[in-house]
This record gives structure tokens, C-alpha cells and sequence, in this order.
């Protein structure tokens, strides 16, 4: 999955990535509340949802966790480093705690699922547990905790989507937004924590889906990404107009908002996307030429143990497949180096699945077992960590080497780049993605663009992270 936000290439962690919500209207509100994010961006996505019942209960959103009633960790599983993070932001807390004891803190999201009332033995300053399931009951367990219990729910549920709820957008640069469009996964790939922290899949009724999108567009947002664990199994039934709303036509319906309002999605797995989505992609010039498509090993052998259902050559043939019908597709991917059984062999050929998918960027892990996943169940996790770190090290590597090529090809060419924001660097340039999602920095000269603003860039140069450019046109 996917940080959209992050930079290239990205070794090992995307977790820890803290987001700290604006306050200007703080004084408004009796209470205040402090939310920090990991993991995925379903997570952060979810802590927007958090924010609007908090605001609803009176909580206004502090930047400082020293003064907030009520201090969130939104949390992610996905790897054993992920969950150490969290448990050492927690002893910081713990400080604060000692000098305030009202100040409550809360532990929500997947390991909040994993862990459940464990995690208030384990966490002595833990108030509350809450599962992603579960954010509505909120105000009910800040109640309880509030006497002095703690306070746990992290049932999962069939149908929650939160649908009905209006994200209230946390540290928003006004003009990308992200769309949570279904909730968990039926996958049960065999390294993987998700299905059982975030329940079964299910999809969110489409109407409130475009309903979000326009408002958003209403209120200046220029891009939406459309988010899930496996976008392309989104299924609703349209009752009213009798007709299944299948991914593919659920984006063309946010593409149709309108032709300035770009559109991106996140995650597709290989084995659901099909030709409607790539048709789709093709007919709407504002879905975004961008596909998030994880390999995880390019060896079949090491794929069926992974229960990712799909073959190498399947692989490579979806490839083709997408660079046929998308021929500037951008094209990233997971890779999990060190899996049960991996042997060397295995990992030459997610070398060389790399080399043929020639990748733009890749998110690069080496395995970490979880407790009661399916590998963890049935395999020994018997790749020594020294060999793990190494072959990580190899596909960091390649990597570094093919998103150095695919920045080469672009120099020349002219994208048209919807602008996000300053450059990190400095604030005579701007910085924003084009279709490809590539970072693309440029100089602000004497141009009247703004944020917001769509510029057409020619690429003069290149880092290993950024496209550098100059606007040609105005
Ligand atoms: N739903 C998305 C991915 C969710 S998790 C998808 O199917 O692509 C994000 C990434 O974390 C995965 O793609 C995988 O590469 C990595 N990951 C998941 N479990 C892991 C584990 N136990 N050890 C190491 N990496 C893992
Ligand atoms: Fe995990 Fe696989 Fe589901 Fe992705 S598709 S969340 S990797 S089980
Ligand atoms: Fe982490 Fe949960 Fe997302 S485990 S990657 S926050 S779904």
C-alpha cells in the first residue's frame, strides 16, 4: 500500500509518518484532542473520521500533545518494527501522563485489533482500545474512561463503512484528498496482519462516495485518491438504478465530477485489475496514468506460499497488459525480500520481475513474521535475518537504479503538473505530481500560479526522488 505522499524509494518502513491536525478554531471547543497516524493510508484516512465524531463531542484538534485532554495513537501491525514504534512513542507519553493524570490516551486502529485489552496489560497508560470498527463508540468509551475504567471495544463488523460520516481533513494541503471506498480484505495473502485487523471486505455505498468527491471539488480540493486494500473488488448494487457498480465504473463516475478534479486509486491487487479499469483509465484524461500494482516476489514458487494466486508470468503478462492499453503508465510495487523458504533463486527472480516490470519506485521490506497469520501458522520463518537484510538491500538497490533510469527517460518531456504546495526546499519553487505521480519541482519566476493550479512543466533534470522542471507554458 501505498503512502502516496512519500517519497521514492523507500526502505523498509512507511510507518511512523506522525500527522498533527491544524487547531485555528481551537478556542471554540470545551476539550481538545491530539491525533498521531502510522501505517497506511486507510489509517490516516480513518483518524479523519475519528477527528468528526471527536469535533461532534466537542473535542477540537490540538498540534500539542502537552495540552490535549485527549491524546490518539492510530495504529498499524503490518510489521514488528511498526508496532515498536508505537510502543515507544507511548513512553513519552507516559511523562506527560505522570504530570496530568486526566489526560487520557487512546490506542485506535490495527493494533489496537490485534492486541485488544492485551495492550492495557502490556501499556499500563492506555485509557482506551479501539478497533477500526468500532470509532462511533467513541464517545461512549471516552465517557467510561473519563470515571476511571478503562475502556476497550474493537469488535469488527460486516458492514461499517462509515459511509454517513464527513472526514474532517487534518493537516490538508486544500488540494489532494483521500476517498476510503471500502473497508478490509478477504485476500488472506499469508504474510499478511490485515484481514485480521481490519475484518472482512466490503464496499461503501457509491452515492456517498461521489457525494465526497463533489464536495470536495466544491471546496477547491483538485485530486482525490480512492482508497482500499484491493480497489478493484469494490462491488455495489446500485438499487435505485439496477445496476452493479463495479470499480471501473465507479471511477469513471468520480471522473465525471469534473474534468479538473484528477482521480487516483490505491491498492490494486494483480490478480483483480482488469481491462474495464485500464479502458476507464484511458477514456478520462483526469484518472491519473498511475498503477500501484505489488508484486511481492517475482519467484512462483515463493508467491504460492504467499497465497497471492498469481504466477510470474501472470505478473508479467499484467504488466504487458497495462503498458499496451496505458503506454506512460506509471507503474510502482511492494516487495517482501526473505520470505519463509526463500532461497537464492527466488530472490534473483524478483531481480529479475523487477527489472522487467522496470518499475517507477518500490515501497522494499524485508518479512516479518506476525502471529497468527497463515505463514506464521504453517511456515518457519527460517531466512536469517543477515540474509534478509542482504537481498533487501539488493532490490533497494536495483530499484535505486531503475527509478534513476525512469527519471532519465523523462527529461525533455512536458507533463502537466497539479501544483501541491512550496518545494521542501525552498519557497521560490513549487512542487507538485503529474499524472505518472512523480514529485516534479519547479521554479516559481514571475508566473501568477498558485496552489491548486494546473502548469504544464518540461523536465530539465533530476534527483533521485524528484523530477526538476520549468514552466513552458502559462
Ligand atoms: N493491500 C495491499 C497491501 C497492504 S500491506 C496490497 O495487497 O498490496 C502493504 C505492504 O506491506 C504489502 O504489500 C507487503 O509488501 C508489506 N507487508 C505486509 N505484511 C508484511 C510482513 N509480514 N512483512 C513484511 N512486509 C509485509
Ligand atoms: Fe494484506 Fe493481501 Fe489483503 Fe493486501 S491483499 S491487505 S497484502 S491480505
Ligand atoms: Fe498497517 Fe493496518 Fe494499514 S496494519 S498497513 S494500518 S491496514
Amino acid at each position: 500500500m501505498f503512502e502516496l505522499a512519500l517519497d521514492k524509494v523507500q526502505i523498509e518502513e512507511k510507518q511512523g509518518e506522525a500527522f498533527k491536525p491544524f487547531a485555528d478554531d481551537i478556542n471554540q471547543y470545551n476539550k481538545k484532542f491530539y491525533i498521531e497516524s502510522y501505517g497506511c493510508q486507510m489509517n490516516f484516512s480513518d483518524s479523519e473520521i475519528v477527528a468528526s465524531i471527536l469535533q461532534n463531542e466537542g473535542f477540537g484538534a490540538t498540534k500539542n500533545y502537552e495540552e490535549a485532554d485527549l491524546v490518539l495513537l492510530n495504529t498499524c501491525s503490518i510489521r514488528e518494527k511498526a508496532e515498536q514504534t508505537i510502543r515507544k512513542r507511548l513512553t513519552e507519553f507516559k511523562k506527560v501522563k505522570q504530570a496530568k493524570p486526566a489526560m487520557l490516551v487512546g490506542v485506535l486502529g490495527c493494533m489496537a485489533e490485534r492486541l485488544k485489552s492485551k495492550l492495557l496489560e502490556e501499556e499500563k497508560l492506555v485509557d482506551i482500545v479501539v478497533g477500526p470498527d468500532a470509532y462511533r463508540t467513541l464517545p461512549v468509551l471516552i465517557k467510561e474512561a473519563e470515571t476511571g475504567q478503562k475502556s476497550v471495544n474493537v469488535l469488527l463488523s460486516r458492514d461499517e463503512t462509515y459511509a454517513d460520516i464527513s472526514p474532517v481533513r487534518l493537516d490538508s494541503n486544500g488540494v489532494t484528498a483521500f476517498i476510503s471506498i471500502m473497508r478490509g480484505c478477504n485476500n488472506m495473502c499469508s504474510f499478511c496482519v490485515v484481514p485480521f485487523t481490519r475484518g472482512r471486505e466490503r464496499s461503501r455505498d457509491a452515492h456517498s462516495i461521489t457525494n465526497e468527491a463533489k464536495q470536495l471539488f466544491e471546496q477547491g480540493y483538485k485530486e482525490v485518491t480512492l482508497l482500499g486494500q484491493n480497489v478493484d473488488s469494490y462491488y455495489w448494487m446500485d438499487e435505485a438504478n439496477d445496476e452493479v457498480i463495479t470499480f471501473g465504473k465507479l471511477l469513471e463516475r468520480v471522473a465525471l465530477i469534473n474534468p479538473s478534479l484528477r482521480v487516483r486509486f490505491s491498492t490494486s491487487h494483480p490478480k483483480d485489475i482488469t481491462d474495464e479499469v485500464l479502458l476507464t483509465m484511458v477514456k478520462y484524461e483526469n484518472i491519473c496514468d498511475y498503477i500501484h500494482l505489488p508484486l511481492q516476489s517475482g519467484s512462483t514458487r515463493v508467491l504460492q506460499l504467499m497465497n497471492r494466486t498469481y504466477t510470474r508470468e501472470w505478473y508479467k503478462a499484467k504488466v504487458n497488459r497495462i503498458r499496451e492499453i496505458i503506454p506512460n503508465c506509471g507503474i510502482s510495487s511492494d516487495i517482501i525480500a526473505g520470505f519463509c523458504t526463500e532461497e537464492e533463486d527466488d530472490h534473483l527472480d524478483t531481480l529479475s520481475m523487477m527489472e522487467s516490470s522496470g518499475y517507477d519506485m518500490s515501497y522494499m521490506f524485508f518479512y516479518s513474521e506476525r502471529s497468527g497469520t497463515l505463514a506464521a501458522r504453517r511456515f518457519k520463518d527460517d531466512v536469517p535475518e543477515d540474509v534478509k537484510k542482504k537481498r533487501l538491500k539488493e532490490i533497494v538497490e536495483l530499484q535505486g537504479r531503475l527509478s534513476y533510469q525512469s527519471n532519465q527517460q523523462d527529461v525533455g518531456k512536458t507533463f502537466k503538473v497539479l501544483i501541491e504546495g512550496n518545494s521542501k526546499k525552498s519557497d521560490t519553487e513549487w512542487k507538485g505530481r503529474n499524472s505518472q505521480n512523480k514529485m516534479i519541482v519547479f521554479p516559481k519566476e514571475n508566473y501568477n500560479y498558485t496552489i491548486g493550479d494546473y502548469v504544464v512543466i518540461r523536465v530539465t533534470d533530476f534527483t533521485q526522488a524528484t523530477l526538476i522542471g520549468e514552466v513552458i507554458y502559462q
